[in-house]
């Protein structure tokens, strides 16, 4: 029988992607989302994208982001329908502004999950697939990351998520019915390959391909490359970048495990990353490959707060989840760059294209994605 899914976040550029997945595996799904950093085009989009099964997904929108605002419509939607799981990425994600403004990051990313951990405990619904990040680990001794590293995030972002994973860890203690997959990921980059789904930032992207992406269409005239004297290959800082694809199946494997008969799953943290470093100059060397542009750079300070190196330990999550990232770092700048090329404005109005017009000339043209999408159910 199929799922019945709740996605707080499923207009965001992770949660878009993990949407349709769920969809084309065969899931219900209703999702809720504030629209402050995602878009309801990127809904529609998502219904076109999974076709028949696009009448399976529900969109609410939650117009507040108020503590007791939030409950009432978490209680309506719970009210409708009764959820096998829940997977929650709604939060704020920007490390920057997290030092700027911790009391909108706790509130959001902690207080809007114990929100969220109550009306499911009201409902009966106990199987979570919670959004954490790599951030949680800081400034790691060495890599790759195992999940049981010390975790010691450098941010008021990070430590959310570190504190929401704790009150996971807690909530399955007190209750061992509670089922918790606690997702850390690296750095999601790229776009799905029929170029309608990808990252759509508000403003100055925080991140670096985003950045990348708009210096290419010209948005923004050079890249700045925050340090060239760390102790890497190159001087410039090393990441683990993942396909979004592959992070919105990383999410389907967790699903999978949640609902296995007899799952012994209590509360789990597993790394959805490749387990390869790549830094900086790499991927600017890869972008331009992919788009055939040049990326004009200034080098700069370090970032405050950046960490030399950090990729992943994947062998938990190959192991248990039966999960590995297909894709590499040619793939990521090719589909961001084919949805930069597509969406030079995000999902904002650009040009003359209608959103008719450029979701039915790009269905035309890839059709192809369709047999590359990993489908579990
Ligand atoms: N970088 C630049 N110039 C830029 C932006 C970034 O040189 O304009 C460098 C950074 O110094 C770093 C690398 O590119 O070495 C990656 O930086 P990102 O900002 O893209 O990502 P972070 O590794 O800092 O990770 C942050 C959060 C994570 C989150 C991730 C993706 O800490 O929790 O962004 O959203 F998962």
């Amino acid at each position: 029988m199929s799922k019945s899914i709740l996605v707080t976040g499923g207009a965001g550029y992770i949660g878009s992607h993990t949407v349709l997945q769920l969809l084309l595996s065969g899931c219900h799904v209703a999702t809720v989302d504030n629209l402050d950093n995602s878009s309801e085009v990127a809904i529609s989009r998502v219904r076109h994208l999974a076709g028949d099964s696009g009448k399976h997904l529900s969109f609410h929108k939650k117009k507040s982001n108020e503590a007791r605002l939030k409950k009432i419509i978490y209680i309506k939607i719970f009210l409708n329908c009764r959820f096998d799981a829940v997977i929650h990425f709604a939060g704020s994600k920007a490390v920057g502004e997290s030092v700027a403004k911790p009391l909108l990051y706790y509130n959001n990313n902690v207080i809007g999950t114990i929100i969220l951990l109550e009306v499911m405990a009201a409902y009966g619904c106990k199987k979570l697939v919670f959004s954490s990040s790599a951030s949680v680990y800081g400034s790691p001794d060495r890599v790759p990351c195992t999940e049981d590293f010390p975790l010691a995030p450098m941010n008021p972002y990070g430590q959310t998520k570190l504190m929401a994973e704790d009150i996971c860890r807690d909530l399955h203690r007190s209750d061992p019915e509670w089922q918790i997959m606690l997702l850390r990921y690296f750095n999601p980059v790229g776009a799905h390959p029929s170029g309608l789904l990808g990252e759509d930032p508000r403003g100055i992207p925080n991140n670096l391909m985003p950045y990348v992406q708009q210096v290419a269409v010209e948005r923004r005239p050079t890249l700045t490359v925050f340090g060239n004297n760390y102790s890497t290959k190159d001087g410039t800082g090393v990441r683990d970048y993942i396909h979004v694809v592959d992070l919105a199946d990383g999410h389907n494997a967790a699903l999978n495990k949640l609902f296995e008969k007899d799952s012994k799953i209590g509360c789990e943290a597993y790394n959805l990353g490749t387990g390869k470093g790549t830094s900086v100059l790499e991927i600017v060397s890869a972008f331009e490959k992919a788009s055939g542009k040049k990326i004009p750079l200034v080098f700069g300070e370090r970032r405050p707060g950046d960490c030399e190196v950090l990729y992943a330990a994947t062998t938990k999550a190959e192991t248990q989840l039966n999960w590995k990232a297909k894709y590499g770092i040619e793939e990521m700048c090719r589909d961001q760059w084919n949805w930069a090329c597509n969406n030079p404005y995000g999902y904002g109005k650009s040009d003359s294209n209608t959103e008719d017009e450029i979701i039915s000339t790009k269905t035309k043209a890839s059709d192809s994605w369709f047999s590359d999408v990993c489908i579990t159910s």
